[in-house]
């Protein structure tokens, strides 16, 4: 661990839409009062990461260093924060600054993600106009109040993935009220979807894994489904109907047919889309209202939910299935994504 500040921060940057990453490097921020300067250890790679890339949601600001499963040590702080220490495991997720003001409608409840003033930890702008740079790099700066300490129980490279994938699929599940013995579904076992079994079967529900993988049926059931149905055989998704309390939509895979997730719950059940398709999705309204079903969305989480995510993970050994790579082979895990071959994240390690 170096002690001190880095600069410039030599990271991998995306140029351009869909092409590869380069080495870029940037002059970071002054490191004000507030802020925490991070030599980084290990950062996952998110679907986020990609749709940023190959500005999926609308033009990304090239050069972009993407990446927000960000584990480091803690090397340098400003002046005002006292709740951290040099050398301590901290991570960053998906947002790096909130306002945290109590006449903020969002931060007052706990969804910092939604707060006007925020953040995200990529392709995003500081109130100074500075670009914000992720974790495909030797170090960050951000604010201190989104540099969360890991449990010490959770090894940091598994520790990354819950910064985002993790606390993104828990936060729901806590709001959504799901419980001990609901009928939990998951669409799509990847990143998100892998952690979201084992989540649920931690809050003592019955999982049913929904993946176009046959090859993966037999890890599912290792991390907690309690069920597999493979989204592309007709006579499997028969047994779906009505089955669900809950259903979490990690696959934002562009033939899923939204209209036959409906039929999968039971009366009231509740949808929760936590994919973010590029394309339009197509719903029949009907199919919502006949059987009284919810359909909604979730962002990320606050950081008391990163806090309780991580925290429920130490408690409960929930532990993302990796496959480490060096940073410098950054393209590899990228194109390992694209291709659908990860088992389960790519975390790149420094
Ligand atoms: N709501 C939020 O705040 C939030 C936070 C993080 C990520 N996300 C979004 O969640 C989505 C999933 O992220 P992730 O990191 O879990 O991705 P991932 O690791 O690539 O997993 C996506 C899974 O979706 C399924 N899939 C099937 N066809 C696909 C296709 N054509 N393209 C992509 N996936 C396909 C695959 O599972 P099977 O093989 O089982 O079918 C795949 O493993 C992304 O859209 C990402 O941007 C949203
Ligand atoms: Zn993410
Ligand atoms: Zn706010």
């Amino acid at each position: 661990m170096v002690e001190g500040k880095i600069s410039p921060i030599h990271g991998w940057a995306a140029m351009k839409a869909e092409g590869p990453v380069e080495p870029w490097s940037y002059v970071p921020r002054p490191l004000g009062p507030n802020d925490v300067e991070i030599q980084i250890q290990f950062c996952g790679i998110c679907g986020s990461d990609l749709h940023t890339i190959d500005s999926g949601w609308g033009p990304t600001t090239y050069p972009a260093i993407v990446g927000h499963e960000i584990i480091g040590k803690v090397i340098t702080k400003g002046e005002k924060v006292s709740n951290l220490d040099i050398g301590q495991t901290v991570g960053v997720g998906a947002q790096v600054f909130a306002c945290l003001q109590k006449d903020c409608k969002a931060c007052s409840i706990d969804m910092d993600p939604h707060c006007p003033k925020g953040v995200f930890t990529y392709n995003a702008k500081y109130s100074d106009g500075e670009n914000a740079q992720g974790g495909y790099a030797e170090a960050v700066r951000v604010d201190a109040n989104y540099v969360i300490p890991i449990p010490s129980n959770i090894e940091p490279q598994y520790a990354a993935s819950l910064m985002c994938a993790g606390v993104t699929v828990f936060t729901p599940m806590i709001h959504n009220g799901v419980k001990k013995g609901d009928r939990v579904g998951v669409v799509g076992i990847g990143g998100l979807g892998h952690l979201a079994l084992q989540y649920a079967r931690a809050l003592g529900c019955e999982v049913t894994a929904f993946s176009s993988s046959d090859n993966k049926k037999e890890e599912c059931f290792k991390l907690g489904a309690t069920r597999f149905i493979n989204i592309k055989k007709e006579d499997d998704l028969a047994k779906a109907e009505k089955s669900l309390d809950h259903l979490f939509i990690t696959s934002n895979a562009r033939s899923n047919d939204y209209t036959q997730f409906s039929r999968w719950m039971d009366l009231r059940g509740k949808i929760c889309l936590l994919a973010l398709p590029e394309n339009k999705i197509e719903l029949n309204p009907g199919s919502l209202i006949l059987g009284s079903v919810y359909f909604g969305g979730s962002l990320i989480g606050g950081i008391n939910d990163l806090k309780s995510a991580l925290e429920f993970a130490s408690k409960h050994n929930i532990k993302p299935v990796i496959e480490k790579l060096p940073m410098e082979k950054v393209n590899e895990g990228i194109q390992r994504v694209r291709d659908g071959k990860v088992r389960y994240r790519v975390v790149l390690e420094n």
